[in-house]
């Protein structure tokens, strides 16, 4: 998620990188960098903190303002970084050089193996001055590059060589003082796109770098790598075989291409959640589905001694615990207490050594977030963090960490944070019940596969857009609506009413199905929404039950069930023709099926692992129904979010309100 941008032609280089730099800055990024050539190097100016302290570096650098000499050609490159792997300092902002600094990188994503090439590398003599995984890029391509190199002096065919070395995802811009006038661009799961001049060339993370300079652009694909010169683009798959692309124009405006295209920061912040559940996923979920969470500390004793777990969050993230509470209690077996981090501070909390006391924190600022998380280690308890933002407050303070890498979120309603905080409870829940040997390795493993598959299945998710936008629109003229749902709906109910009545304005309200009759029951009159959650196969039936009731009394009901491929006995069944609409067809609902299966689980809830579609249980008894594609029950919050987050949007938009803005309310509340 941080910003890249490169050059090569006769502008003044910083003419270009800083103001590119500047366009991508909605981003996020807490330090910046450039690197320009210069007299056989590469010169590197870079700061932690805003776009202004580098500026001010490069004041007297002899790098500022100075214009090309006529017919010259320039090369240089740019970086705005949003720490990863490494605090945010000035030796961990890009570029990264190799010794001599005559090379520079700046990359986005992730190397996998930087820990092993960098031991490799160490060995080879080579020294490194940060902490971060790009660094081990330069001195990696260096290897082949240099002085009697597989590659020496050719830094595309360097790269190619380096590139069969890297694991991960990324994007990298590489350029060398031995080969001015030229720069090397890479492609692997990371944006990256070329844009095209007269006699100059560009390369950035995002397409707002690039249009005050070009229109004419080349996204790259992923396995793709091009080697950028003033007056021609050559462009391979690692291996060196040729790619064509044909040049696309854009005819976004700046606001819209800030915002990918989207209308709202919001709305592109819900569809970059297929594409950041991996960013969570990566290094932590292996191929087989083991998990690893070593990075916390807290394997290999720690969490198989915890007796207690207790969660504090706010707002969304809180409502992201309560889902972590389920996966601890039935995957770990252990108790945990979900609280409102406001309520948590002020309880003189029973928390203590025994425990391990989990904030969940996107912004890692919340004022009372922070205070419950300083409370429980005053009482002794072991703190762990689950924060997107790294090096803020909470990451800075708390015992252990375990980052989102959600990248930052722009709009003020949570939806990709509030995903990934659920996805990390879920790789935590998992690793906490292979420790204590509540989930065998087969079953975990199981688990892990399936999380493996919520990319792709969120993706499929977002396909409902044009249906749910349909719902939005009737519900946007309503001003009451309300949201039920059993166990794990409830929870994912309490964060839809959230999400809609805070963009939207439309009062809402989270009700357990189950409880609406002890009162609530009295509001639904004629005509009233309720969105009834029905996700979960063992509840169906209860919730099915609980959809009559409120239809008895005039309720319109939108439904949200599952569709698609379910498992029963390790095998899949679904598609609408599976176990779910067997089940319906012969009366019998899918729950009752999936209950079946489940009834020998009293030991651990991850033998539950069958499952079927719930949504051809609702035909017949709903009109209208939002089907969201099935997973594991317990994991099923976090797709369920998608469509609800989309209904909350469409609804705010219906109604014409500033949906990245909401009225009263601040991204970061680090006040009281
Ligand atoms: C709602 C929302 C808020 C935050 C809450 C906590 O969409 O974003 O409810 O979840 O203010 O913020 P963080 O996660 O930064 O601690």
């Amino acid at each position: 998620m941080c910003g890249i941008v490169g050059y090569v032609g006769p502008r003044a280089p910083l003419d270009v990188l800083i103001p590119g730099l500047r366009r991508l800055e909605y981003r996020g990024y807490d330090s910046a960098g450039v690197g320009v050539v210069v007299d056989g190097r590469v010169a590197v100016v870079k700061k932690e903190g805003p776009l202004q302290r580098l500026e001010a570096a490069l004041e007297g650098s002899g790098l500022d303002g100075a214009p090309a000499a006529a017919g010259a050609v320039c090369t240089g490159l740019g970086h705005t970084r949003w720490a990863t792997h490494g605090r945010p300092s000035d030796e961990n902002a890009h570029p990264h050089t190799n010794e001599d600094g005559t090379l520079a990188v700046v990359h986005n994503g992730i190397i996998e193996n930087d820990a092993e090439l960098r031991r490799e590398l160490e060995v080879r003599g080579h020294v490194f001055r940060s902490e971060t995984d790009t660094e081990v890029v330069a001195h990696l391509v260096e290897e082949f590059y240099g002085p009697g190199g597989a590659a020496e002096g050719d830094l595309a065919a360097a790269v190619r060589l380096a590139l069969r070395r890297l694991k991960g995802a990324y994007a990298f811009v590489i350029i060398s003082a031995r080969e001015p006038g030229r720069i090397v661009v890479v492609r692997q799961s990371s944006p990256l796109i070329i844009g095209l001049g007269e006699g100059e060339a560009f390369a950035a993370s995002g397409i707002p770098a690039l249009l005050p300079y070009t229109r004419r652009m080349i996204a790259l694909n992923d396995g793709e790598m091009a080697d950028l010169r003033p007056d021609r683009v050559v462009i391979t798959t690692f291996d060196g075989t040729p790619v064509r692309h044909e040049p696309f124009t854009v005819d976004w405006n700046e606001e819209q291409a800030e915002k990918g295209g989207f209308p709202h920061f919001m709305l592109k912040e819900i569809h970059e959640q297929p594409e950041v559940w991996r960013q969570t996923l990566r290094r932590r979920l292996l191929e087989d589905g083991t998990v690893d969470v070593t990075e916390t500390g807290l394997m290999g004793g720690p969490a198989a001694v915890v007796r207690r777990i207790a969660i504090a969050a706010c707002g969304t993230a809180y409502h992201a615990g309560l889902v972590g509470k389920t996966l601890f209690e039935r995957w770990a077996r252990i108790p945990v207490d979900a609280d409102l981090a406001s309520e948590f501070r002020y309880r003189d909390p029973l928390v203590g050594p025994d425990t391990l006391t989990i904030v969940i924190s996107q912004s890692g600022e919340t004022a009372d977030t922070l205070a419950a998380m300083r409370a429980a280690k005053e009482r002794g308890s072991r703190t762990l963090a689950i924060v997107n933002v790294v090096g803020s407050t909470i990451a800075r303070e708390a015992d252990a960490v375990f980052y989102t890498h959600a990248g930052p979120e722009i709009a003020v309603a949570s939806t990709k944070a509030y995903t990934t905080q659920i996805l990390a409870l879920a790789l935590l829940a998992l690793a906490f019940a292979r420790e204590r040997g509540t989930l065998d390795g087969a079953q975990a493993r199981a688990l892990g596969r399936e999380l493996q598959r919520l990319p792709v299945l969120a993706e499929a998710a977002l396909a409902a857009e044009p249906a749910v936008r349909a719902h939005a629109r009737r519900l946007a003229q309503h001003e009451d609506v309300f949201f039920i749902g059993r166990g794990l709906d409830y929870a994912a109910a309490m964060e839809a009413q959230l999400k809609l009545k805070e963009i939207s304005y439309i009062h809402a309200e989270a009700y357990a199905a189950g409880e609406l009759k002890h009162g609530t029951l009295a509001l639904v009159t004629d005509g009233v929404p309720v969105v009834a959650i029905a996700t979960q196969p063992p509840l169906l039936d209860k919730t099915i039950s609980n959809i009559r009731e409120v239809q008895a009394r005039g309720a319109w009901v939108i439904g949200v069930a599952t569709s698609g491929e379910g498992r029963v006995g390790g095998v899949p069944v679904g598609g609408g023709a599976g176990v779910g609409a067997a089940a319906a067809a012969s009366g019998k609902t899918a729950a009752a099926v999936a209950g079946t299966a489940a009834s020998g689980a009293a030991v651990n809830a991850a033998a539950e692992a069958d499952w079927a579609p719930t949504a051809p249980a609702l035909s017949g008894v709903v009109e209208d129904v939002i089907a969201v594609p099935a997973t594991h029950p317990f994991l099923q919050p976090v797709l369920t979010a998608i469509p609800l987050q989309l209904l909350a949007y469409y609804a705010a938009v219906e109604r014409g309100h500033n949906v990245d803005k909401p009225r009263n309310l601040a991204k970061s509340v680090t006040v009281e």
